[in-house]
């Protein structure tokens, strides 16, 4: 049964609402003043579900007491009691975060809507923190895995930006786990309880991003027929994570630049600006720096944005995490096979090490859940993995930059590297192109009798099918 506290100088006013709300099912207390009514909240800090305040009382003003108590406990909603007569209050009392007024002389039916809606708010408020709670408690640092050093590097950032609320920047490859991190930094720090948004800058058309980011205005375009809020706004005193920000376009760069030096936000088709209070988390696995020096990413935004860079390691960097991963995503995905526990053979699990991982954690998880289904049973041989060979995937990145691991020891000749450079560009032009020599050696700006020659030449086996 929800407890409602009266807080009014006036006898009748105060025997009024109790007789009402009473009847209503509501527990009535009353206070004949901001005191008194101070006191009582300090004793009981959570008993009150709902306080109804007069403004105008001898003593303690009501202002007062709304400012300290919206302050102290600004779950509980204040509905103040006003007479018309006073506009200006009222409408500074809202200003400090009333929920509502009721206006003297009362409409009973008006208070019941009021009380009832002020309640129901409050059992939101508590069910949507409560929600919070549990998706927060989903991004511990712990269950990020990563005992090698430059993980254990990451975690200690990470823990150091969470509580500093600065404006991260998250670069790393592909699938390295930029989005884990970036959600731990939001539900490690005091926003935890506020929204979390995400916004894929390289998945939305541009002339849609910029409303999508800052929102806009009814009329604003042709089909605006409605004013909407932008994500920006929506994640006020949360974090808004920028995806992919290499993507952005120079003109929204300076906006997005704006707004990290004013924390204004002005909607498509507004002329006035609103402050708002979001913190900015971007990543890319693009290379911003050079970007910078390509002059396709605004340098001002980039220090901006880069006041602390986290940077996260690729999985072929740090192969002594591979088994602690392969253990994590067995657990997680034992209870989907319709097991309690998972296993891995010795032999499947060098593999798993020896290989290199192009696309980092986010393919190890795949492998390990294909490899469980393909297992049927609970435990996975070295059959049950799919091919995982280091020369055809090479060692590229998603643009096809390569970078050549070879380890040369003494002894070798200009000739040698060349012919290892060969060899890899090669065979990653195949695996681009499914094994189509024709497109492969177009690709590489080759004739289709050079490049066969060379492939017999270099004995690369063309293992796929195409032509
Ligand atoms: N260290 C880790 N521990 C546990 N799980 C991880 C770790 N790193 C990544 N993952 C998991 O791998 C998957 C990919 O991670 P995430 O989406 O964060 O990567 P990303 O860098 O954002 O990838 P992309 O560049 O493709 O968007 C997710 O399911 C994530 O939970
Ligand atoms: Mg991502």
């Amino acid at each position: 049964m929800s407890k409602i506290l009266v807080v009014d100088d006036e006898l009748h006013v105060r025997k009024a609402l109790q007789t009402l709300l009473t009847k209503e099912g509501y527990i009535v207390q009353e206070a004949e003043d901001a005191l008194n009514a101070m006191k009582l909240i300090e004793t009981y800090p959570s008993l009150f579900q709902l306080i109804l305040l007069d403004l105008n009382m001898p003593g303690m003003s009501g202002i007062e007491f709304l400012q300290t108590i919206h302050k102290q406990c600004p779950e509980i909603p204040i509905v103040i009691i006003t007479a018309f007569s006073t506009a200006e209050t009222t409408m500074k009392a809202m200003s400090l975060g009333a929920f509502d007024y009721i206006a003297k002389p009362f409409n009973i039916q008006h208070i019941k809507q009021i009380v009832a809606k002020a309640l129901h708010m409050k059992r939101l408020t508590n069910e949507v923190k409560h929600l919070r709670k549990t998706v927060a408690s989903r991004y511990p640092l712990n269950s990020i895995i990563g005992n090698s050093d430059q993980m254990q590097e990451v975690f200690k950032v990470v823990g150091k930006v969470a509580a500093s609320l600065v404006t991260v920047l998250i670069q790393g490859e592909s699938g390295t786990g930029k989005e884990l991190i970036a959600k731990s930094i939001h539900y490690n720090s005091s926003r935890a309880g506020f929204p979390f948004i995400t916004v894929n800058c390289g998945a939305i058309p541009e002339n849609l991003l910029e409303s999508e980011l800052f929102g806009y205005e009814r009329g604003a375009f042709t089909g605006a027929s409605t004013r909407k809020a932008g994500k920006l706004e929506l994640a006020h005193q949360g974090s808004l994570f920028l995806d992919e920000i290499g993507e952005l376009s120079l003109s929204l760069q300076v906006k997005l630049l704006r707004f990290l030096q004013e924390q204004e936000v002005e909607r498509v088709g507004s002329s006035s600006s609103f402050k708002i209070d979001t913190r900015i988390i971007a990543a890319t696995n693009r290379n911003l720096a050079e970007m910078v020096r390509n002059g396709t990413f605004r340098e001002d935004l980039y220090y901006r944005l880069n006041v602390v860079m986290v940077g996260l390691p690729s999985l072929r960097g740090r192969k002594g995490d591979i088994p602690d991963l392969v253990q994590f995503f067995l657990a997680r995905y034992a209870k989907e096979t319709g097991n309690d526990f998972s296993y891995i053979s010795p032999e499947a699990m060098d593999k798993l090490i020896q290989y290199d991982w192009p696309g980092n954690v986010r393919q190890l998880q795949n492998v390990i859940h294909r490899s469980l289904v393909m297992a049927s049973g609970n435990i996975i041989l070295p059959e049950h993995l799919p091919e995982l060979s280091n020369s055809q995937t090479a060692t590229s990145d998603r643009k096809g930059l390569f970078v050549l691991r070879e380890k040369f020891d003494s002894g070798f000749t200009m000739r040698d590297v060349l012919r290892k450079v060969e060899i890899e560009t090669m065979r990653w032009a195949l695996h681009r192109t499914s094994g189509n020599k024709a497109q492969a050696a177009r690709m590489l700006e080759m004739s289709r009798k050079a490049f066969v020659y060379k492939c017999r030449e270099y004995q690369i086996e063309i293992t796929e099918q195409g032509e």
